[in-house]
């Protein structure tokens, strides 16, 4: 296991500047093109959810072998905010980490609670876990993906 580096996340540049970095770093591993844009999205995903929901955080990758999947990419996302309560809940497309958002307030709020729903179809294990008082979500995306 590899452990490269460490990026803050503040504001939406370095949302920006993990995205590169994590779409990079895949494309070094070995994921074609596309593989790698849609390893870039997770980042993005979880990036951008630090800086709306956390206030601060970092990025960070680590390279693995899985025993039963082989080589993949994990992105780890640290915040100090709370854990999600009930992640399957806040995954669910049009929900916050509280429910449902309502048809008038999707209107108006930035976000339409798809983000982690994308995470989670993009990647290929998401698992979140404390870490003091915050929490980090990881995922974890196989060169070779398996089957679902
Ligand atoms: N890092 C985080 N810390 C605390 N709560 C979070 C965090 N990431 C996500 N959540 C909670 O999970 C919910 C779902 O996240 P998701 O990314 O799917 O939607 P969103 O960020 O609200 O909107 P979108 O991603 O579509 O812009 C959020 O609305 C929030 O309640
Ligand atoms: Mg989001």
């Amino acid at each position: 296991m590899v452990s490269s580096q460490r990026y803050v996340v503040r504001v939406e540049a370095d949302v920006y500047t993990a995205r590169h970095a994590a779409e990079r770093l895949a494309r070094t591993e070995g994921f074609a093109r596309i593989a790698a844009q849609e390893v870039a999205l997770i980042t993005s995903e979880l990036a951008w959810n630090i800086v709306r929901h956390a206030g601060r955080g970092t990025i960070s990758f680590t390279l693995v072998i899985d025993p039963e999947h082989g080589p993949g990419l994990e992105i780890h996302a640290h915040d100090p905010a709370p854990p999600i309560a009930d992640l399957a809940l806040a995954q669910r497309d049009g929900h916050t980490a509280g429910g449902p958002i309502p048809h008038e307030l999707m209107l108006r709020r930035r976000g339409i609670g798809s983000g982690l729903g994308a995470v989670a179809r993009l990647g290929d294990r998401l698992l979140q876990r404390p870490d003091g008082a915050g929490k980090c979500l990881s995922v974890t995306r196989f060169l070779a993906r398996p089957q679902r």
